[in-house]
């Protein structure tokens, strides 16, 4: 049986690292609230000229690199962002311009959080469907750059950074087993940046009052996370036929350690079953399970023939599940 399997992983975290002290100093905040309520001590923060695409290359070029591939091997590109370099053109191209990919085609996807696993779901559909070989999927978000370091309620939370999988269709059963995504629109206004599309464009007036920001009711959306992403990770582990005991690792999106707590109590998983990094690296939205699955590899927490569970919830509301055998 031909599946879509991860052949090579790449991240980049920019080199700027901002500590919840160097927060105490910019709003109304201690670290001491940062960590119980959240989990976070520090994230990275891209450099001023520093955008998602060039974060998005040096993770491709690496997983590239790994892989032992050639960039006119790579038949598409899939960028998910929700920081996109420009609203067009899409930061795929430029990551394929980047990356010198002559012979493929590239496009973004917007699912927030959830961006990386819709990616990975796609570049599947299309391995599995069409003549193409070699998919490199990226995840590349420079939250910073919509963050209102005025808000405190939220600048404490986000990170910048970039992560990278090269997918192929290989025969046997390593590789993509399962995936569960769902969204709902009706909860859009809860996790929004309110201006700076076609609905209401951005003027001074706006800007003046912060809505080319990011916006959060935080603890309505804590409160669904939770209940999707467990629903997200049994649904996805039984479509391939498994249950929480089977899983080797967890990966689950990083907003705040009390959710991925709550999650991993409700699915009766060890510590040792739970990816966690967000104390690093705040939330990058799409690009936190990029990350993780690659550190997860780097690190030597997953090995060949390992069941890795992908857990994902974020703005829309979306949320997704993707079960692998690495
Ligand atoms: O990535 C996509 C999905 N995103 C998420 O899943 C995020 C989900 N939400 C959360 O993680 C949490 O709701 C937050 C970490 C954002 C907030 O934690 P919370 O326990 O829900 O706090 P809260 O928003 O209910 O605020 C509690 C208090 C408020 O003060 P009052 O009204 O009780 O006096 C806030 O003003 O904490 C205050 N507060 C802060 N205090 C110090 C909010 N932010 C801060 C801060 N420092 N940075």
């Amino acid at each position: 049986m031909n599946r879509a399997k991860i052949i090579a992983t790449g991240y980049y975290l920019p080199s700027r690292i901002l500590t919840n002290e160097d927060l105490e100093k910019i709003v109304d905040t201690t670290d001491e609230w940062i960590t119980t309520r959240t989990g976070i001590k520090e994230r990275h923060i891209a450099e001023n000229d520093e955008s998602s695409s060039d974060m998005g290359i040096k993770a491709g070029s690496m997983a590239l690199e790994k892989a032992g591939l050639e960039p006119e091997d790579i038949d598409a590109v899939i960028c998910a962002t929700i920081t996109p370099d420009h609203f067009f053109p899409s930061t795929a191209c430029l990551i394929q311009k980047g990356l010198n990919l002559k012979n493929s085609f590239a496009f973004d996807v917007s699912a927030a959080c959830s961006g990386f696993i819709y990616a990975l779901h796609i570049a599947e559909a299309i391995l599995l469907q069409d003549r193409v070989k070699t998919v490199l999927v990226i995840a590349a978000e420079k939250m910073s750059s919509i963050t209102d370091w005025k808000d405190r309620a939220t600048c404490v939370l986000f990170g910048d950074g970039a992560g990278a999988a090269i997918l192929q269709k290989k025969k046997g059963d390593r590789g993509i087993l399962s995936s569960f995504l769902g969204s709902d629109g009706n909860f859009g206004d809860l996790l929004i940046v309110p201006a700076g599309g076609s609905r209401t464009p951005v003027t001074e007036e706006i800007v003046r009052g912060g809505q080319h920001f990011l916006h959060m009711k935080g603890n309505e959306v804590f409160k669904v996370a939770v209940q999707k992403m467990v629903n997200s990770a049994l649904n996805s582990l039984g479509r391939a036929g498994l249950e929480a005991k089977d899983v080797k690792l967890l990966i689950p999106h990083q907003a705040n350690l009390r959710i991925i707590k709550a999650v991993a109590k409700r699915l009766k998983l060890r510590d040792e079953q739970v990816f966690i990094n967000v104390d690093k690296v705040g939330n990058m939205s799409a690009a936190t399970i990029a990350l993780g699955l690659a550190e997860a590899e780097e690190k030597k927490i997953i090995k060949s023939g390992d069941i890795v569970n992908l857990v994902s919830f974020g703005a829309g509301f979306t949320w997704a599940g993707m079960v692998l055998r690495w």
